[in-house]
């Protein structure tokens, strides 16, 4: 058959199109999938586990670094994350911006957000790690997520960047959210806190 050549590069052009704007849905089973994942994604791409396909929480500590952008964000669901206990092990790190962090469950270990403008939502920190949630970045936002920390000596949620906001939470801790000196402009919303101490400084809702 013979193409019009003006029809083949139409065609290609539509390929380019397509390359650039199809979401590729990455489901892992395994740590390492979940590593290969976390190293391999793109603005837009969603990273899946199906709780029933996984047969162990995954292992090891894990860093989300590549950016998502605005209107193109990086999206994490399902996953569940099983630390080693230790107070200080570090089960998921955001250090990218604009992801969504959707149903995840992380045991024993932290969850820290160091990029910008990411959202968590439904998710859960459990056991006894020294923070449940430590957010540096700047406009993050966390919604409907439960944060239990160690209740002799950890804090729940730890935020030490700028206009982070925080809605729907429930937190079990020594200290349950403690915004830092360094830290303006945050928001609260709806926290239920299990707790001997709400440190708050420079919040404003
Ligand atoms: C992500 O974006 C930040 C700006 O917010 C930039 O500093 C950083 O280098 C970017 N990271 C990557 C892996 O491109
Ligand atoms: C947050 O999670 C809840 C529960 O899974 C869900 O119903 C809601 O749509 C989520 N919010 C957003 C903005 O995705
Ligand atoms: C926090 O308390 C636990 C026991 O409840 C202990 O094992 C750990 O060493 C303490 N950590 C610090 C930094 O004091």
């Amino acid at each position: 058959m013979k193409v019009p050549q003006n029809c083949l590069h139409f065609m290609w052009f539509l390929h380019i199109i397509t390359a650039e704007t199809t979401a590729i849905i990455r489901n892992v089973i395994t740590s390492a999938q979940f590593q290969e994942a976390l190293k391999s994604v793109q603005p837009g791409d969603y990273i899946n586990a199906q709780p029933g396909d996984v047969a162990v929480p995954f292992r090891g500590r894990f860093v989300a670094a590549s950016n998502g952008t605005l209107g193109s964000s990086i999206t994490i669901t399902g996953i569940s994350i099983e630390g080693q206990g230790e107070t200080e092990d570090v089960g998921l790190i955001i250090k990218g911006d604009y992801w969504i962090i959707q149903g995840i469950k992380i045991h024993a270990a932290e969850l820290i957000i160091k990029g910008n403008n990411n959202y968590l939502n439904a998710s859960q920190v459990s056991g006894r790690p020294k923070f449940g949630l430590f957010l540096f970045g700047n406009r993050n936002r966390v919604e409907n997520c439960v944060f239990t920390a160690d209740k002799s000596n950890g804090t729940g949620v730890m935020v030490s960047g700028n206009e982070n906001s925080l809605e729907g939470i429930k937190v079990s801790a020594k200290t349950a959210i403690y915004f830092g000196e360094d830290s303006c402009c945050g928001r609260i919303n709806e926290a239920l806190v299990s707790t001997e101490m709400l440190f708050l400084a420079e919040v404003i809702t």
